[in-house]
């Protein structure tokens, strides 16, 4: 979100001031953000802080109580997760959901058949009439375009490489975490998606399988495309963004890019847990030797994550 001086930011999706109240918690309390295509945004933030109920709100799965949702410059807000995905919007979510009972090939095919589906006319019973004469009509051509899709979905697969391919005719049901993980991901890319919305998408990966899905991430943004991704791995977070926005409480309490954000002090707190130092600054404490080892730990974690060392 920092342009050179002078131009004028390309700016994709907005949201303005968003607040969601759940009964007495206010998960997400007055949120601003913007993505300007090509962009990869992260928002960050301890475990409660209302990152996936952001999500929520602007992938039009909830609805915001207040403020205002705009896809390229036009108000979105309420609109249903469909029409937005018709509009470009994918997302994964964070527990994963992919259909267990079948195969890796056919969870991608949906999203590549939700493409089309939602790409052809609106009418309820008119556009399921209409597929209906195509399919007795023009088999042929129906057998085309599913040969394309069927194409399309491996070679989204594909770039998996060893960790689908080889199970491509699998239910995913039977697939390790990870890689029901990676086929949720292939759906999103089979909608060919303008925005990539990502809400931990390494959660429950080792190591090497975060390695693995960082590259992809990589290459997605090379390919020219935007994403929006929730993470925990703050490494991860660091290498891939453009722009970080930190939550807490459900408010944003730092903004900025990758290495400023890193060295906050409002960031490094809210990481250590402000139950923990808020009680001790509250009683007007002098930190203790724990809490200046926490204090240096959640700091090197956030400074670690790339070359530069915090001060
Ligand atoms: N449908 C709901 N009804 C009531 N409270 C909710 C609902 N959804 C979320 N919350 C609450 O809103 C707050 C923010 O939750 P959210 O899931 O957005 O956090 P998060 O930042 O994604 O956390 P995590 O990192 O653990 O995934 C939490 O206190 C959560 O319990
Ligand atoms: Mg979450």
């Amino acid at each position: 979100m920092n342009h050179a001086s002078g131009s004028i930011p390309d700016i994709l999706f907005e949201v303005r001031s968003v607040t969601r109240r759940f009964d007495g918690l206010t998960a997400v309390d007055g949120v601003s953000l913007s993505v300007t295509h090509g962009e990869c945004v992260s928002v960050i933030g301890p475990n409660g802080a209302g990152k996936s109920t952001l999500f929520n709100l602007l992938t039009g799965m909830d609805v915001p109580d207040e403020g205002e949702i705009r896809l390229d410059g036009e108000d979105v807000t309420g609109t249903s997760p469909e029409r937005l995905a018709a509009r470009g919007i994918a997302r994964t979510f964070q527990h994963g959901r992919v259909f267990g009972n079948l195969s890796v090939l056919d969870n991608v095919l949906i999203g590549a058949h939700s493409r089309l589906a939602l790409a052809r006319p609106g009418w309820p019973v008119v556009g399921a009439c209409a597929e209906v004469l195509r399919a007795l009509v023009r088999p042929s051509a129906l057998r085309r375009e599913e040969e394309a899709l069927r194409a399309e979905a491996q070679a989204i697969i594909a770039r998996f490489g060893s960790r689908l391919s080889p199970r491509i005719d699998q239910p995913a049901h039977s697939l390790s975490y990870a890689n029901r993980r990676r086929v949720e991901i292939a759906r999103a890319l089979a909608l060919q998606p303008r925005i990539l919305v990502l809400d931990e998408p390494t959660a429950g990966m080792n190591e090497s399988e975060t390695a693995e899905m960082l590259e992809l991430i990589l290459e997605l943004k090379r390919d020219g495309l935007t994403i929006l991704l929730i993470e925990h791995k703050l490494d991860l977070v660091m290498r891939l963004s453009d722009h970080v926005i930190v939550l807490d409480n459900g408010k944003k309490i730092a903004a900025g890019l990758p290495d400023d954000v890193r060295n906050d002090p409002t960031v490094i707190e809210a990481y250590l847990g402000h139950r923990h130092v808020g009680a001790r600054a509250g009683q007007g404490e002098k930190p203790s030797e724990e809490s200046s080892e926490e204090h240096n730990a959640a700091r090197t974690e956030l400074a670690a994550t790339g070359a530069q060392q915090a001060a």
